[in-house]
């Protein structure tokens, strides 16, 4: 027999019923919760409650952030270009990087790889900071554009991580390097909600290579209805309006070859 090229721990089919990580689907549908079953699919075993609870709190954090972040931008751009709905969520998509929820998988990488080493946070944060700085290194999960004193989504999301107790070392670490930053920078580095994420996920033994995709699966909801909105409620072919473009290479000259 050949050995199978398409291997997979996730889904089977059994006498023509769908399997999820050997729990019949059927039996999930109606009894779990789609925070449960998401946490099952990615992690391969049933969430306790208070691992469901912090996976639910973790996907509402991210749902929307507004009309104007890169991804919604570019979602509704593409729309107004002509193109259905999935065209739109997918472009949202592919603007996900280090800038915008692609944070969380750098700065779970160096959670996980800072909180691995012996110290206490505290000294490991500072040592880690002074490090950033000394490599004029943006650290990943901290700063925001818009808020600058805190992010009220990160200091909800770890109110919920103490009650179900997966506020660990890898969330403490992460609240003592945004205090190292502002304390080495004099700037407000807020830990931001993919700052969060990190160190939730970290603390739930999470792969850091998984980061992005908490940020995916909560994000596609508000792609999803930003899409909607752009078909049904707005004009095609939007452009920048004079205030936001300002044209600043040569002025009008002539060509080379031009007769004088
Ligand atoms: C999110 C982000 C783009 C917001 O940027 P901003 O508040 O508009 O700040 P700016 O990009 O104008 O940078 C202002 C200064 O702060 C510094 N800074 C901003 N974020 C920093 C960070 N995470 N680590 C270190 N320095 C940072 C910049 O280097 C810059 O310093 P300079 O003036 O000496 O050049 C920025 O903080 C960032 O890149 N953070 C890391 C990525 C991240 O976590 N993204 C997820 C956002 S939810």
């Amino acid at each position: 027999m050949t050995e199978a090229r398409w291997r997979t721990a996730i889904t089977d089919h059994v006498a023509h019923e769908p399997y999820l990580r050997g729990y019949r689907l059927v039996d999930l549908i109606g009894r779990y919760s789609f925070a449960e079953v998401a946490y099952l699919t990615l992690k391969g075993e049933l969430p306790t409650p208070a691992a469901a609870r912090m996976m639910d709190a973790m996907f509402v954090a991210v749902v929307d952030h507004g009309v104007a972040v890169p991804s919604v931008v570019a979602d509704r751009m593409v729309i107004s270009g002509g193109n259905p709905l999935h065209v739109g969520v997918a472009a949202g998509v592919l603007t996900f990087g280090e800038a915008h929820g692609g944070a969380i998988e750098t700065a779970a990488r160096i959670l996980q790889a800072t909180a691995a080493q012996e110290g206490d946070v505290a000294a490991l944060a500072r040592t880690r900071v002074a490090q950033a700085r000394a490599n004029k290194e943006r650290l990943a999960g901290f700063g925001h554009r818009y808020y600058k004193e805190r992010d009220p989504r990160t200091a909800r999301m770890f109110e919920i991580a103490r009650e179900v107790n997966f506020y660990g070392r890898h969330c403490a670490l992460a609240e003592a390097m945004a205090a190292e930053l502002k304390a080495q920078t004099g700037r407000a580095l807020v830990l931001n909600v993919d700052g969060a994420i990190a160190a939730i996920i970290s603390d739930m033994g999470f792969d850091w290579r998984l980061g992005k995709g908490f940020f995916i699966i909560g994000r596609v909801v508000g792609l999803v209805a930003h899409g909607f909105e752009e078909i049904t409620r707005e004009r095609p072919f939007r452009r920048l309006g004079a205030q936001d473009t300002a044209y600043d290479g040569p002025p009008p000259r002539a060509l080379p070859d031009a007769e004088v």
